[in-house]
């Protein structure tokens, strides 16, 4: 999704803000720009592509100047072109703007700013902004007003960075994301902590409906009627700094790499919170689970151990179905947030509807100062370090382990979960991939893979189908194994590849009867089991373990296959066309 950053200080501020978007590259994006100002002048260079072609093409990184902004576009309004890309700069040149979010009201802003004789030049909502400020500042001639007067015209959800002539920064923040950083003699300000990681530990989160205005003078905050607000300097964790691939080829392999360590540390930082979070859901009328893309998918497991090994009953709700279903959350219930970021806007907006019924909320996060985190009565972190592959993988795993350990404390710590041999089972599996790259070479040509799976495996069986659609581009689906006679079959034919999901415990001679009833039909079968049979045209091999170590040795294997499969596929395991890590958009 759509990076800001903004430089404020005494340093060359080109080669920062190229530094930063960079870093901020696994949010995904498809055009990138920078201004800066330099003697009362605001000097511009954007267009497509990755910021390493668009740098070494127009020398983002050469504008002269202490102050600038700049931004990664993912497109929402107007095609990916040069014109559309941020910065946008105002009619007169004399301010220039990056946004993240939606302008609602645009068209008729647009209209009403054309009409009064302001130039448009993209199609883009945010270019709004840009001829918005400038006519409020050419009636004000105040910053702090403008920027007041603006956000009271202005409807939607947003961040947004301005860059006046004069060399005053101001910055607006209403439901996305942005953080300033303060170091020694700057400031930065940014959609993500690792837009400025690399010179400061210090972060102020800004609140919903608050803006900042930096000058040689001050660095005021305020809230949207002008009243000035406090504001508290936080520690972010030096760990995100960590974002690099080191010897990994891609930041996808080395977090599928992390999870035998990244496993053992869930929840190790917020420990009294898993207790906490058992004993509201022991006494909770109703429970409410929510989460997006492989969050909800996480959630989807947890519905069906908690019923299995605690006897509880949650709701599953997606969180960008759960406003169509607003009326159902009864009063004064929990709702369990999962979400690696914590900025989904939909995880965001399902948040609000639960709140709005006086629901407790709790969230399972991994980065623990987002705008979920803060919206929480109850945090468990993930702990899992940064994730930058858009494709969720080792939050995944962390996710389920949490839950784990949830459903540990709520049966009473009758079900024994021993995460040193989950790590172990992971371990093997990573350390053998020659047979998992070699499967992969087959998937290369292929146009539709389904994945099959029972009980909670089918959670997993659509987990998996989403990272291959993900990394590989390759049409895929999970099924439900009981279902395959009520519909997927009619599919099966020499063309396709099929997953069978079949360790050796409940669901195995079920799942094996299906896999056999696939092969009739001429499709090739990968089975992923710890037993071997002549049924699997080829075979992925997991560790013999227990019910619930299963799934996370499922998921490896299927994380493994995708990500060797995308290379087969020349395509980005990173940052896949067109999706982006944290979708702050509804
Ligand atoms: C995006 C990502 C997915 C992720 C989903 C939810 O769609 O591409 O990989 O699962 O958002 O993200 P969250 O940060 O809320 O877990």
């Amino acid at each position: 999704m759509c990076s800001i950053i903004g430089y404020y200080g005494n340093k060359i501020a080109a080669p920062i803000i190229v530094k930063g978007l960079k870093r901020m590259e696994y949010r995904g994006y498809d055009s990138v720009g920078v201004a800066t100002e330099s003697n009362n002048q605001i000097e511009l260079k954007k267009g497509v592509g990755k910021v390493q072609e668009v740098n070494s093409k127009v020398q983002l990184d050469t504008l002269p100047g202490k102050i600038g902004i700049g931004h990664t576009r993912w497109a929402t309004h107007g095609k990916v072109t040069d014109v559309n890309a941020h910065p946008h700069p105002s009619s007169s040149g004399k301010l220039a703007i990056v946004h993240n979010g939606i302008i609602d009201n645009f068209e008729e802003l647009k209209k009403q700013l054309e009409k009064e004789g302001y130039i448009f030049k993209s199609e883009t909502d945010s270019e709004v902004i840009a001829n918005l400020l400038q006519k409020n500042y050419e009636a004000t001639g105040d910053v702090k007003e403008t920027i007041m007067k603006t956000v009271s015209e202005i409807k939607g959800h947003y961040a947004f960075v301005a860059m006046f002539e004069n060399g005053q920064l101001a910055a607006a923040r209403f439901h996305e994301p942005l953080i300033i950083g303060v170091g020694q003699d700057d400031f930065f300000l940014s959609s993500d902590v690792l837009g400025f990681i690399e010179y400061t530990d210090d972060a102020i989160y800004m609140e919903n409906g608050n803006f900042v205005i930096l000058d040689k003078n001050k660095f005021q905050m305020s809230d949207f009627s002008g009243k000035h607000v406090g504001y508290a300097i936080t520690k972010v964790s030096k760990e995100f700094g960590d974002a690099y691939k080191g010897d990994y080829a891609h930041f996808t392999l080395k977090e599928i790499y992390e999870q035998p360590t990244t496993i053992l540390k869930a929840g190790e930082k917020t420990k009294d919170a898993v207790e906490k979070v058992a004993d509201h859901i022991k006494h909770a009328k109703n429970i409410y689970m929510t989460g997006s893309g492989t969050s909800y998918n996480s959630a989807l497991i947890a519905k069906q151990i908690l019923s299995k090994f605690a006897k509880i009953r949650v709701e599953t709700i997606m969180s960008s179905e759960l406003q169509f279903s607003s009326d159902s959350i009864e009063k004064n219930s929990i709702l369990i947030a999962i979400s690696q970021s914590g900025e989904s806007a939909d995880v965001l907006e399902a948040v609000k509807i639960a709140k709005k019924a006086n629901c407790k909320i709790i969230s399972i996060v991994n980065l623990t100062a987002s705008s979920l985190a803060r919206e929480s009565d109850i945090i468990i972190g993930l702990n899992c370090g940064p994730e930058i592959g858009v494709a969720a993988t080792k939050s995944f795993t962390s996710q389920l382990a949490i839950i784990y350990k949830m459903v540990q404390k709520l049966s009473d710590d009758k079900i024994e979960i021993d995460f040193n041999k989950i790590s172990e089972s992971i371990l093997k599996i990573l350390e053998n991939p020659t047979k998992i790259q070699q499967i992969a070479k087959e998937l290369k040509n292929i146009s539709d893979i389904y994945v099959l799976g029972r009980g909670i495996h089918y959670p997993i069986a659509i987990e998996a189908a989403l990272k291959l659609k993900e990394l590989t581009y390759i049409h895929a689906e999970g099924i439900p194994g009981g279902e395959l006679k009520h519909g997927p079959l009619a599919l099966m034919d020499s063309n396709v590849f099929v997953i069978i999901i079949n360790p050796n415990d409940s669901t195995y001679s079920d799942t094996l009867t299906s896999a056999r009833e696939i092969k009739a039909r001429g499709a090739k079968i990968i089975g992923i089991s710890d037993v071997k049979s002549n049924v699997y045209d080829y075979h992925i091999e997991i560790p013999e373990t227990d019910e619930l170590s299963y799934p996370i040795s499922e998921i490896i294997a299927i994380q493994m296959l995708s990500y060797y499969a995308a290379i087969e596929k020349d395509t980005d395991p990173d940052y896949p066309r067109n999706l982006a890590k944290s979708v702050t958009v509804k």
